[in-house]
């Protein structure tokens, strides 16, 4: 599977329901939604008012990412709120079976995600109770950063263990997508390519999702 999906951090808030818009008609797959907490990370964005809010102008599922401290005890609040996908940080969780659990009870697809710094290793025993693993390609906290370059072998090792201990997975990379790198990641097996200011700062984000689908062997979503 090869999925576009943009994150909204990069995108222009005063005019967010448009930009979402846009965005969707471009040809975005699903919608990527960076929550930050100003303490797990620090920067702050948005929490699950805004979410239920722009749950209403599109139909494209939501990729939930929290970058916040104990997530497990938001996790209601963000499945109200419409996210399809919650993806919670492996560092930010003591208790990542039990928040796993509550999100995949709740109907919604479970994620991990690694920071630059966590071996893979850390999620080798809970593979089999996610939905999503995410390798974090920059440390996590604010959009337009430049791709570290070691991810690239971390996400090939991620690619094999899924295949090996748990087909199905969808294995998403998150920070630096960009134009000139996409293919480079794709090929290491990427299934779901998050990307920010490489959409929303380009003039024309049709023709940037076009140009990295094209890039990344995957059909048109319009
Ligand atoms: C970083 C966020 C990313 C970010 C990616 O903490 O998790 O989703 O928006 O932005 P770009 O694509 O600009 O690196
Ligand atoms: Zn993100």
């Amino acid at each position: 599977m090869k999925l576009i999906a943009p994150s909204i951090l990069s995108s222009d808030f005063g005019r967010l329901a448009e930009e979402i818009g846009t965005v969707e008609a471009a040809g975005a797959d699903l919608i990527h939604i960076d929550v930050m907490d100003g303490h797990y990370v620090p920067n702050l964005t948005f929490g699950p008012p805004v979410i239920a809010a722009i749950r209403k102008v599109t139909r494209l599922p939501f990729d939930v990412h929290l970058m916040i401290e104990n997530p497990e005890r938001w996790i209601d609040a963000y499945a109200d709120a419409g996210s399809d996908f919650i993806t919670v940080h492996v560092e930010a969780e003591p208790h990542l079976h039990r928040a796993v659990q509550k999100i995949r009870k709740r109907g919604v697809k479970a994620g991990l995600s690694l920071n630059p710094s966590t071996p893979l290793g850390t999620v080798g025993e809970i593979l089999g109770d996610i939905d999503l693993l995410m390798i974090m390609s920059v440390n996590p906290g604010f959009g337009g950063q430049s791709f570290i370059e070691t991810s690239l072998s971390k996400i090939a090792r991620a690619r094999r263990m899924i295949d090996e201990q748990s087909p199905g997975i969808l294995l998403e990379v998150d920070g630096g997508v960009k134009i000139d790198n996409i293919e480079a990641i794709g090929r290491a097996g990427v299934d779901i390519f998050v990307a920010g200011s490489a959409i929303f700062g380009s003039g024309d984000y049709g023709a940037t999702i076009a140009k990295m689908r094209k890039l990344i062997g995957a059909k048109s979503a319009v």
